[in-house]
């Protein structure tokens, strides 16, 4: 894999791939330009090498179609906020207009295109899309580390028509850190596993158990574990067809070596609402027809310990239903937690990061991914097509 600095982009023409789907409010105002203060770095080093920049997002799903909502118009104002710069936004991806546009680029300009997704040839990552994209510029770089898990036409297909490809600032960051979490850890490594269900996390609990010291499973998903094992859950959410799953899980486990911890104690409630009557339980002692919706204080001390002695922590998901904060208290406490270990730690999944930043402890862990599907992908030990092809890419053509 080639990155960015790698390569001779002085006085040329680049087309940087980013991920700015960022979470828009009602009236279209970004709630959380995190993963638009994360490809500075590499849109600064072209910047700084006269580049002239052409910059490529998706903004939500809007299959194929036009949709004025999923402009990338506040994307753009934001990014020229932040890059103290004019940064202008194309009426398209392809076509005449945008091709006029950047024959007249000069070296330093800056132009964004439009919503990559208008278009159905995006996803379907067909060949004659990828090669208007390739015409554009001829050096390619990736730096959307969250949307290189599609096989798209803008992260894989246009590596074959450009003359070279190099990974951005921000996929190196999350590939070495992610390393470093995964593929050569400081032991003992410890994975935190919430969310609300067993079944998207499959594959990445499968994998973590053949590689991880001790495994943490808290939130929802925790439920369907405790069932399997015969404990009464009352009204909690359970997916019910994976129970002999969990069960198989627990046990692999046993026979990996890895220390398994699940919740000893929970936040009840009456009904799943934020104002509804709650209490403290033994996991043993949870009432008929209530809902477990947050781990205990006892669970928490547990969690503590256990996590005291890791080196490097990797974590994905909340230890409840966070987004009431009723049952908010294990996820901070959790934050809390991780944030003051000594450890590596590696952070990953929307909601996850959603908490961290809530806690206003963003700067308190060694990495927190802009990833979701694609972090869970990499949990899950995939190689990411968008990846693969950059890494194909940079060494056929150096
Ligand atoms: C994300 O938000 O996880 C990425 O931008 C990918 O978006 P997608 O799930 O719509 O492909």
């Amino acid at each position: 894999m080639l990155y960015i600095n790698e390569l001779n982009i002085k006085g040329k023409r680049v087309f940087i791939r980013v991920d700015c789907n960022v979470p828009l409010d009602n009236n279209l105002n970004i709630t959380d330009d995190t993963r638009i203060r994360r490809i500075l770095p590499t849109v600064n080093y072209a910047l700084d090498e006269d580049a002239s920049i052409i910059l490529a997002s998706h903004l939500g799903r809007p299959k194929g179609k036009r949709i004025p909502e999923m402009s990338l118009a506040p994307v753009v104002k934001r990014l020229s906020r932040l890059l103290h710069k004019e940064v202008k936004l194309a009426p398209d991806c392809v076509g005449e207009e945008v091709r006029k546009m950047v024959s007249e680029m000069k070296p330093g300009d800056v132009i964004f295109l439009e919503n990559l997704r208008f278009h159905p040839g995006e996803t379907k990552n067909d060949a004659e899309f990828a090669k208007e994209l390739a015409s554009l510029a001829p050096i390619y770089i990736n730096d959307a580390f969250a949307v290189s898990h599609r096989a798209h036409a803008s992260v894989v297909g246009i590596t074959e028509y450009v003359e070279q490809c190099a990974a951005g600032f921000l996929l190196k960051d999350e590939l070495t850190y992610f390393h470093r979490a995964l593929e050569d850890p400081a032991r003992p490594l410890v994975a935190v596993i919430g969310g609300s269900k067993v079944s998207s996390k499959l594959e990445a609990l499968e994998n973590l158990l053949n590689r991880v010291d001790k495994m943490i499973i808290g939130g929802a998903m925790a439920n369907t574990f405790l069932k399997a094992l015969k404990y009464d859950v009352g009204n909690s959410f359970v997916e019910d067809d994976l129970l002999e799953t969990a069960k198989r899980l627990v046990k692999k486990a046993r026979n990996n070596g890895v220390k398994l911890y699940l919740p000893v104690d929970c936040v009840v409630a009456e009904a799943i609402e934020p104002k509804a009557e709650t209490k403290i339980v033994p996991i043993q002692e949870v009432p008929k027809r209530w809902f477990i919706l947050d781990i205990g204080p006892a669970t928490t001390t547990l969690f503590a310990e256990a996590i005291q002695s890791a080196r490097t922590i990797v974590w994905n998901g909340p230890m409840g239903a966070f987004e009431m904060d009723a049952f908010s208290r294990g996820t901070m406490e959790m934050v809390r937690i991780i944030a003051n270990t000594y450890a590596l730690t590696i952070v990953g999944g929307g909601d996850t990061d959603v908490a961290i930043h809530r806690a206003g402890a963003s700067d308190k862990f060694s990495y927190i991914s802009t990833g979701g599907g694609a972090f869970l992908e990499l949990l899950e030990g995939k190689t990411l097509p968008g990846v693969a092809a950059l890494e194909k890419c940079s060494k056929e053509r150096k």
